[in-house]
């Protein structure tokens, strides 16, 4: 059942390990709710994509938003990683992973100047430009600083990546990204901007993509632009192709980068630009990681069962926010079933990781692992109801390493003024 998820499987003890840790002894240790991480996993996933487009020289970008723990950048960075980050905060935690800033890439739509001084004092790879009065800013903190900002221009081909449309971002719709014809003219305005070195495009249609066929149209979008561009005498040296491919939650059966690459490597390599950029996240981290927790109660409530478990959307909040779905396991073993809602301690509905599921047999005090919580788990987590956010360790075959401790109550009130 946990086939998607290589690293984390019952051993003959009928007890589920992370590599060859036992996830018990980890919770012995630690408590829960605890967030376990496979280091074989991040690297795996990480060298998939770097060897499926090894032959265009790919930059591989991880998206820091999927999982931004400064001991997980870093294991990424020393294997050759880049990352693409959205927010001065990532910049921070990027330069501190120790990541060379000419592998940096920024993204998002709402670049303040602070993050843009910051961003160009430090040297970034490139913006990602999301609109007009954006490369306008940029070009203006730029002058300032007598500098020349490196740039991409954010696409957006009108692509349906067929996902939920909470994470769909290349549709018209959706603010993320200019379509082709405003694209082309801000091309042409900045050629009066002497502080933009526009280099390329950036485009990323969504995530969670299952199939070749939206990132095929995409870049059949792209291409056409491209040559467009060329007709214009715009030499484009640079295509960032943004992330999204998509993993196993449940039964999803995505292509895998090696497959998607064989499709897609002819006609990248047809766009005529020297190189190319990828900022996968999900890919990367989503099934790198568990989230383990501890059954407080079992309330039985015809015609309902509660498994009350002591992590709570605050933890993961993909499930309230996007009903996504997270396999959940029994951490011993169990053949027998139970038909649940797993809920969380949080004063709100929504707070629930199962409704009505068939899931292993548990009891009080009984440890369940959600799986697939690597990617926008704890990078998404929030201290709702006082909750300090749980901790995170790092599994690398037999050893494993805290890489953030649990949060204390000092630190939750840590920044607010008692008088
Ligand atoms: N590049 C850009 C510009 C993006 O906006 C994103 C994700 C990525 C790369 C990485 O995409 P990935 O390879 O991870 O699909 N919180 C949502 C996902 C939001 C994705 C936002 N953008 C979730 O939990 O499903």
């Amino acid at each position: 059942m946990t086939k998607m998820m290589v690293n984390f499987q019952y051993k003959n003890d009928g007890e589920m390990y992370c590599e060859d840790v036992p996830l018990s002894s980890l919770t012995e240790k630690f408590g829960t709710p605890l967030y376990v991480y496979s280091s074989s996993s991040l690297k795996q996933n990480y060298l998939d994509l770097y060897e499926a487009y090894k032959e265009i020289n790919p930059l591989i970008c991880f998206s820091v938003k999927a999982n931004s723990n400064i001991h997980i950048l870093k294991k990424l960075v020393d294997l050759g990683s880049g990352l693409d980050i959205v927010s001065e905060g990532e910049l921070y935690r990027a330069l501190k992973a120790g990541c060379p800033p000419e592998k940096i890439v920024f993204a998002g739509v709402g670049k303040k100047t602070s993050e843009i001084e910051k961003a160009l004092e430090s040297n970034i790879k490139m913006f990602n430009v999301e609109s007009y009065p954006e490369l306008a800013r940029i070009n203006d903190i730029a002058k300032r600083m007598n500098t020349k900002a490196p740039v991409c221009l954010r696409v957006n081909p009108d692509v349906d990546p067929k996902t939920h449309r909470y994470i769909t971002t290349g549709k018209k719709e959706n603010k993320f990204g200019l379509d082709f014809e405003l694209a082309i003219d801000i091309f042409k305005k900045s050629r009066t901007m002497d502080h933009i070195d526009l280099q390329g495009i950036h485009c990323h249609v969504g995530s969670q993509i299952t199939e070749v066929s939206p990132f095929f149209k995409a870049l059949e979008a792209v291409k056409g632009f491209l040559e467009q561009l060329a007709s214009e005498g715009f030499e484009i040296p640079v295509f960032n192709f943004g992330g999204g491919i998509g993993i196993t939650y449940k039964d999803e059966r995505p292509q895998k980068p090696k497959e998607i690459a064989k499709q897609l490597l002819p006609c990248l390599k047809n766009l005529n630009v020297k190189e190319f950029i990828f900022e996968p996240g999900r890919y990367i981290a989503g099934n790198s990681g568990v989230l383990v927790t501890q059954v407080q109660y079992i309330k039985k409530s015809p015609p309902k069962t509660f498994v009350i478990v002591d992590s709570a959307m605050n933890d993961l909040l993909r499930p309230s926010l996007y009903q996504a779905y997270h396999h959940v396991v029994a951490l011993k073993k169990h053949s027998q079933k139970l038909k649940a809602d797993i809920v969380g301690p949080i004063c709100e509905s929504a707070d629930a990781f199962t409704v009505e599921r068939e899931i292993d047999l548990v009891e009080q005090n009984d440890h369940v692992v959600i799986l697939s919580a690597g990617a926008y788990a704890f990078s998404m987590a929030s201290n709702y109801n006082t909750r300090p956010r749980a901790a995170e360790v790092l599994v690398d075959g037999e050893n494993y390493e805290l890489i953030r401790r649990r949060e204390t109550y000092e630190d939750l009130i840590a920044q607010e003024i008692i008088s």
